[in-house]
């Protein structure tokens, strides 16, 4: 079986990548991880990749002049190691509609609430002040809008009475590590994809 080589874009720790990587090591996994790529020179998960012997790209935003610039450097870099889909783990930065519109179909994100709910940062701080008692985790393809886009897996855990964004955050967190890599198995797998802004489910 062929696997669908995918790349992991981070700026940061690094765990759902750590869960990816996980489930990649399994033989029948539909996907296979083959170059992580950090806007930060000093991400956690440059570390985790490296462990895994998994290549590694870093691309400082700051060294370009336009977003348009940055995605054409990562652009090259995802064409150049051959990589059909990209996975957004922790990924801080918005890309162009021209990235967005070149990789349509084929790049995941995944978020730390129940998308279109408390899209942006301070996710948990968001759920806490709505007084939400479900929050969870959304996996989605990537639009040109901030955390929004067709979904291809949600789970959701329970608002615990006393929960701070750290318990909320963590509870969550665990949620995200299953979550990722089934939703990057259905699509690399071809059991979903989109068609015409829709996630289509085979
Ligand atoms: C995760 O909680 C992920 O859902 C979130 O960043 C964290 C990265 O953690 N992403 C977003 O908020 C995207 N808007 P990780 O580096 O340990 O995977």
């Amino acid at each position: 079986m062929a696997r669908v080589r995918t790349a992991v874009l981070i700026s940061g720790r690094g765990s759902n990548l750590g869960s990816l990587i996980e489930a990649a090591h399994a033989p029948d996994y539909p996907a296979e991880i083959v170059l992580v790529i950090s806007n930060k020179p000093d991400a956690g998960g440059l570390a985790i990749a490296a462990r895994a012997e998994i290549p590694t790209k870093v691309i400082p935003h700051r060294q370009f002049a336009s977003r348009e610039d940055f995605d054409a450097a990562i652009d090259a870099a995802l064409r150049e190691a051959d990589v059909s889909l990209v996975c957004e783990a922790g990924f801080m930065r918005i890309h162009s509609e021209w990235f967005v519109k070149r990789w349509e179909g084929r790049v995941l994100n995944i978020h730390p609430s129940l998308l279109p709910a408390f899209p942006g940062i301070h996710v948990h701080e968001q759920a806490l002040a709505a007084g939400v008692k479900v929050s969870g985790c959304t996996v989605h393809f990537l639009t040109a809008e901030l955390d929004s886009g067709p979904i291809v897996a949600q789970a959701c855990v329970p608002v615990l009475p006393g929960d701070t964004t750290e318990t909320l955050g963590a509870r969550v967190l665990e949620l995200e590590h299953k979550v990722y890599p089934e939703a990057l198995g259905l699509v690399a797998n071809g059991k979903v994809e989109l068609q015409n802004a829709r996630a289509v489910f085979k």
